[in-house]
């Protein structure tokens, strides 16, 4: 299995569970081997670009960790784009944004599960 330019070991894939896919817990599981893919937890975008250490700590990674996702969660574009590039930059394979959670410190910023409920709100270089 390839996802863009990454060629997968396998096609097991560990799910983002916030609270529980840190990199221990990540770096536990490849040694058992057979995990194809792995998901950070959730990371505000804000956050990220703040350089908030809660969120470094979420995203904190190394070179056995990979390939690997961020995922992140946020509801403006510009914070989503600079949050990926830092993602980028941290060596993260890839980006992936949550658009299902419905916990209220990420609905109230109009992220996750929010999202969904927001399908027509334009792209900022569409808005009025
Ligand atoms: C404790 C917990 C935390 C989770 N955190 C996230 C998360 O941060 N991001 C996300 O996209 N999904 C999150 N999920 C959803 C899981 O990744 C997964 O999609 C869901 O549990 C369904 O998987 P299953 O069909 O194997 O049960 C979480 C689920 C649980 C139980």
């Amino acid at each position: 299995m390839r996802i863009g330019p990454t060629q997968l070991s396998s096609n097991l894939f560990l799910s983002p569970l916030a609270g529980y896919t840190n990199l221990p817990f990540r770096l536990t599981l490849r040694e058992l081997g057979g995990l194809g893919w792995v998901t950070t937890d959730l990371v505000n975008a804000r956050s990220l670009i703040e350089r908030n250490p809660t969120a470094l700590k979420l995203v904190a990674s190394c070179a056995e960790d990979r390939p690997m996702a961020i995922q992140l969660f946020g509801s403006v574009p510009e914070e989503m784009r600079d949050a990926a590039r830092i993602c980028e930059d941290l060596g993260a394979q890839s980006v992936d944004i949550n658009m299902g959670c419905p916990v209220k410190k990420v609905v109230k910023i109009g992220g996750g599960s929010a999202m969904m409920t927001e399908l027509e709100k334009p792209p900022p270089s569409c808005a009025a």
